[in-house]
């Protein structure tokens, strides 16, 4: 087997060269790739696609579990190195270490007890959890047995998490009893009991002792310790095709319901690992912490599957940066001696507003590469992470991707190639981006803004959106035909960096959430007083973007009780991430003559930009543009 080394760049002529070759041979350049893996077959085919239909198979054929890749074939050379670096909520309670084969046994005892709970393959699997090595195990577990994981990030609430069990007709829910998130305990099984109320597609339920609060067992809801003992530590992994389904991950879009993005097993292994290797350049012995939830795609492929499959050690946080203070980042970085420290803008922005001393009373030097992912990463807080993290010795990878790309798409490699704040700068080895205009043509222009689009496909692209790929071609494939459209400008530079300039559909990044506006309105909408409402983000200091809600009432009332009824009700409905910072009642929205509320307005009297609102004497309403302002002081 060939050694996945030899194509990890080690000089920015390696890089060059390396993405040269992948773009020009894209084929042969990822099937050697591939080749640095474990299969149980070869594959047919190394790519077929059609960006019409649309249809996007990697090594089709090929045979594999990607856990054997995770763990077994680690069991050689790292048996004993810790996989899992596991750091709890509370700083009193003693971190663990799980080593690869503990790992290994604890994945296929755990694949034994959902093949005992008649889970098959293919079959869907909802996982509800804390940030606990349960959490990985479980995931992990599915793999191995072939069932879809569906991970649903545990601040979900019962109304979200019952629509995704349901879009995807989860056959099981792992869930815990309790989390712990700072000072807070969250009753995550009092949450699942309210959801399995409008799901009628679970058939069991697995339920990990965490917290230790009393909870209700229903007869088909079985304790993770009991079930653990019933089974034994072997559990051979079930052979997948390259193209089977490995997990579904929702993501917000801009109609109310969620995405349930599809993954398949060997492109996203090949992608997940490769990334991970060239942009992070780990080495034996680091240490690597990404902050993410594993709720999140960050999670799945940059804290589970892409540093397992290169034998790293990951760490997994359960708590907060700000318990039980602002220094708990920082401290951890000197008590497990990071050395990959990979975080999210929105949490460098809020460290940043406390004082310094928070970061100056651990020892720091450990970090050797700094990680930013999720929202545009602004100078001050870039200069910031520069300056107070990495001692100026740090270099920043600011990682542009999505959920639905699987893997980093757009970065530097961290010390490798040159970096610049604020730009996300080169594509990875394998990846062709364009810039587009509006209609649809190429801009060869510098320093021109424009919508980013990818010209060929990658092995972690998505494959469809669960059950219902019409959707997945019309959100992704039919605005520039022939080309993937995520969905967020960008501009690119003199040197070919490449600056992310932020969405350009109804999806607004809250703290690197990407949260979708539509459905936020729709829960606003239940309210029985609401008769429309229009949700729009506005540039906020530390969140990145907070959301601002314009609502019109059946009877008019301009109280706090009202507007903490309908944060309430988005709470309820989709989760505390979702609420709006601001609710202002208002008397209309700015429509067109069509009907359609204009966003557009509304942004620029958030943004403070009312000289820059431009004209409307075109609106069905203009007057009520005067009015949203004059009352827009709250
Ligand atoms: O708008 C981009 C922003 O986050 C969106 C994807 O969100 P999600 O699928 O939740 O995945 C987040 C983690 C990969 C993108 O369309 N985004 C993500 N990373 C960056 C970013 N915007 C600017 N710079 C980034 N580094």
């Amino acid at each position: 087997m060939e050694n996945i080394d030899n194509y990890i760049a080690k000089s920015s002529k390696d890089y060059n060269n390396l993405y040269k070759e992948s773009i020009k041979n894209p084929e042969s350049f990822w099937e050697k790739i591939a080749s640095t893996f474990s299969w149980k077959k070869k594959w047919n085919n190394v790519l077929s696609y059609d960006f019409n239909k649309p249809e996007f198979k990697w090594f089709e054929g090929g045979k594999l579990n990607i856990t054997e890749n995770c763990l077994d074939r680690h069991l050689i050379e790292r048996a004993d190195q810790t996989a899992i670096l596991f750091e709890p909520n509370n700083p009193e309670e003693e971190s663990k270490k799980i080593s690869y084969k503990e790992l290994h046994q604890k994945v296929c005892e755990f694949s034994n007890v959902l093949k005992n709970n008649k889970v098959k393959k293919g079959d869907r699997v909802c996982i509800y959890m804390p940030m606990v090595p349960e959490l990985t195990v479980a995931v992990l577990a599915c793999a191995r047995v072939g069932a879809v994981h569906s991970v649903v990030f545990a601040g979900f609430s019962a109304t979200a998490l019952a629509a995704r069990i349901n879009d995807s007709q989860c056959k099981m829910l792992i869930t815990a009893d309790g989390s712990f998130r700072g000072n807070k305990t969250i009753a995550l099984k009092e949450i699942a009991d309210k959801a399995l109320l409008d799901c009628k597609t679970i058939d069991t339920t697995i339920v990990l002792k965490r917290t230790g609060q009393k909870i209700l067992m229903n007869p088909n809801e079985k304790w993770w310790h009991d079930e653990i003992l019933k089974v034994d530590d072997s559990c051979p992994a079930t052979e997948m095709d390259s193209e089977d389904m490995l997990f579904i991950l929702y993501t917000s879009g801009s109609t109310g319901k969620p995405k349930g993005m599809v993954h398949s097993c060997g492109g996203y292994m090949i992608y997940t690992a490769y990334t991970f290797l060239n942009v992070f350049q780990y080495k034996p012995n680091d240490v690597y912490w990404c902050t993410a939830d594993i709720g999140w795609i960050t999670g799945h492929s940059y804290i589970v599957y892409g540093p397992l499959l290169c034998g790293a050690t990951s760490v997994m946080f359960e708590g907060v940066p700000s318990y039980p203070n602002y220094d708990r980042f920082w401290n951890i970085c000197e008590k497990h001696k990071i050395t990959h420290f990979y975080t999210a803008p929105t949490a460098i922005r809020a460290l940043a507003k406390h004082p310094l001393s928070f970061v100056q009373n651990s020892n720091l030097s450990s970090l050797k590469v700094l990680g930013s992912v999720g929202e545009p990463i602004n100078e001050e807080a870039w200069n910031w992470y520069n300056v107070n993290i990495g001692k100026k010795k740090c270099p920043i990878v600011d990682t542009w991707w999505q959920t639905e790309t699987g893997g980093i798409m757009l970065s530097s490699l961290a010390g490798i190639t040159d970096q610049k704040p604020t730009f996300a700068t080169k594509p990875m080895i394998g990846i062709q981006p364009v810039l587009l205009d509006s209609s649809g043509n190429e801009i060869n222009e510098k320093n021109k803004d424009g919508i980013l689009a990818i010209k060929f496909p990658w092995p972690s692209i998505a494959r469809t959106i669960y059950g219902d790929h019409n959707r997945y071609k019309n959100v992704y494939f039919s605005a520039y035909p022939g080309y993937y459209f995520p969905g967020d400008g960008a501009l690119i530079d003199n040197e070919n960096n490449y600056r992310i300039t932020g969405r350009v559909d109804d999806v607004v990044i809250v703290s690197g959430h990407n949260l979708g506006t539509a459905p936020i309105e729709d829960a606003i909408n239940q309210h029985p007083n609401v008769v429309e409402s229009a949700v729009i983000g506005y540039p906020h200091e530390i969140k990145g973007n907070a959301l601002r809600a314009f609502v019109i009432l059946m009877k008019p009332e301009d109280n706090i009780q009202i507007k903490d009824e309908i944060k309430a009700l988005v709470s309820k409905t989709i989760g505390p991430i979702a609420k709006p910072d601001i609710i202002q009642i208002v008397p209309g929205l700015p429509k067109t003559r069509s009907g359609k509320i204009m966003r557009r307005i509304l942004r620029k009297i958030a943004s403070d930009e009312i000289d820059n609102i431009g004209d409307v004497s075109t609106l069905l309403n203009p007057e009520v543009v005067d009015q949203i302002i004059n009352d827009s002081n709250i």
